[in-house]
C-alpha cells in the first residue's frame, strides 16, 4: 500500500510546484489531497494528468494521512504543524515557523539526511530558507574537502521566493513603466521593476535583515555551526531562480581544479564553468530544473585559502518544493515512515 499525502498550500507557487513534483518523481502516493484556504475551496489544481478539487486545510481530518506537505506559510503553519504532527501525520514544512526549533530537523537530503531521525519528537521536519538550500548544497562538498572557515554571500533573489502575488506585482509594475501608468508597489517596499532591493523580510536590531539572518542561522545548523557566515540579501527583477555570489576561505589550501572536480561529483550539484560569454548559468536558465549550478569558480587571493564562486538555483523547486519531496522520499526509503492502515 502506498502512502496519503496532503499539499497545504496547494493553489500557491510552492504548493503546485510540490504536486508537479510529487507526479514528476512517482511518489508512492496512493492519494494526493490538495489543500488551501477557504477561499479556495472547489478550485482545480494539476497533479500528472489529473486535476484535484481544492479542500479547506481548516476542515481537514489528518488522522489517516501520512504526510503534510507544508506550504501555507508561517502563521498557518503555527497554527497548525503541531495539531497534525500530533495526529500521526508527518509535516515537511516549508515556513520558517520550526526550523530553529531544536526538536526539529533542518534537512537537505544531499548535506545532513541523517538527521531526519529526530523528527519523531514533533513530527515535524524543516525545509530551509530558499537561498539556503542552494547555498549548503554547493557548501558542503567543498567543507569536506578543505573545511570551510567563513563565508561571504550575496543573494540575488526572484520575487516568486515571496509567491504568487509578488510575481503578479513585478509584472503588472513592468506593464506599468511600458504604458506610463502609475507604479503601485504593495508587496515590496520599493518599486521592484527595473530594480533592485537591498531588503527581504523584517530588519533586526544588529541591522541585518531577518531573511539575511536565516541564511547565517539555518547554514550553521544544517552544516556545521562552527562556520562563520555573512549575507547581504538583495530582491532582483527575475520571477524564478535565486542567485548567490559566494566567497569562501578555508583552513586547507584548495586549488581551483580540486575545488571544480569536487564539485562536479557532488550529489545535485551541476557545474558549467567555461570561462568565455555564456559559459555560465544564469536565472532565467536555471528555472524549471533541479540541479544547483556552479560557475564562475576562481581563486580569491585577497585571503588565505580562498575561492569565489557563482550559484543558481530554481528557488520553487531546490529552494523549496523539491526538496520537500526529497525529504519525504528519505522517510519512505530509509523506511522511516510505514503507510496508515486506510481508515475505514
Ligand atoms: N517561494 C519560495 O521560493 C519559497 C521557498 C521556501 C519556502 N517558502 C515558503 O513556502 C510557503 C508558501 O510560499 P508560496 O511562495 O507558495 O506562497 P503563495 O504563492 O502566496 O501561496 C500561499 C498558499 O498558502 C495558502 N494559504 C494561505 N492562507 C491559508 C490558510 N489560512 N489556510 C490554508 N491555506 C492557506 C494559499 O491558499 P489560497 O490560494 O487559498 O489563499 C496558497 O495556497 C511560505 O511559508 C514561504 O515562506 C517559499
Amino acid at each position: 500500500m502506498g502512502y496519503k499525502v496532503a499539499v497545504a498550500g496547494a493553489t500557491g507557487n510552492v504548493g503546485r510546484e510540490m504536486l508537479d513534483i510529487l507526479a514528476e518523481r512517482g511518489f508512492p502516493a496512493d492519494e494526493v489531497i490538495a489543500l488551501a484556504s477557504r477561499r479556495s475551496v472547489g478550485t482545480e489544481v494539476s497533479f500528472g494528468d489529473k486535476t484535484l478539487k481544492v479542500k479547506a486545510l481548516e476542515n481537514y481530518d489528518f488522522s489517516d494521512t501520512d504526510i503534510c506537505l507544508m506550504s501555507a506559510g508561517g502563521e498557518v503553519s503555527k497554527q497548525w504543524s503541531p495539531k497534525i504532527g500530533a495526529q500521526g501525520c508527518v509535516v515537511i514544512d516549508n515556513s520558517s515557523a520550526f526550523r530553529y526549533d531544536s526538536d526539529v530537523p533542518l534537512i537537505v537530503p544531499e548535506v545532513n539526511a541523517d538527521a531526519i531521525a529526530g523528527f519523531t519528537k514533533k513530527n515535524i521536519i524543516a525545509n530551509p530558507n530558499c537561498s539556503t538550500a542552494q547555498l549548503v548544497v554547493a557548501l558542503k562538498p567543498l567543507h569536506d574537502a578543505a573545511t570551510i572557515k567563513r563565508v561571504v554571500v550575496a543573494t540575488y533573489q526572484s520575487v516568486s521566493g515571496a509567491g504568487k502575488d509578488a510575481m503578479d506585482e513585478l509584472f503588472s509594475q513592468t506593464r506599468a513603466v511600458f504604458v506610463s501608468d502609475p507604479i503601485e508597489a504593495k508587496k515590496f517596499p520599493k518599486r521592484i521593476a527595473f530594480n533592485v532591493i537591498p531588503h527581504i523580510d523584517v530588519f533586526m536590531e544588529d541591522g541585518y535583515t531577518k531573511e539575511e539572518w536565516k541564511v547565517m542561522a539555518e547554514t550553521k545548523k544544517i552544516l556545521d555551526p562552527k562556520i562563520k557566515l555573512t549575507c547581504t540579501a538583495v530582491r532582483v527583477p527575475v520571477f524564478v531562480s535565486h542567485s548567490e555570489a559566494v566567497n569562501v576561505e578555508f583552513e586547507r589550501p584548495i586549488t581551483v581544479e580540486e575545488a571544480t572536480e569536487v564539485l562536479r561529483n557532488a550529489p545535485g550539484v551541476l557545474v558549467v564553468d567555461k570561462r568565455e560569454a555564456g559559459g555560465y548559468i544564469t536565472p532565467y536558465e536555471a528555472a524549471g530544473e533541479d540541479a544547483t549550478y556552479v560557475s564562475r569558480i576562481r581563486e580569491d587571493a585577497t585571503v588565505e585559502n580562498g575561492l569565489s564562486f557563482w550559484c543558481v538555483s530554481d528557488n520553487l523547486r531546490k529552494g523549496a518544493a523539491l526538496n520537500a519531496v526529497q525529504i519525504a522520499e528519505v522517510l519512505v526509503n530509509r523506511k522511516l515512515l510505514k503507510p496508515k492502515q486506510k481508515a475505514a
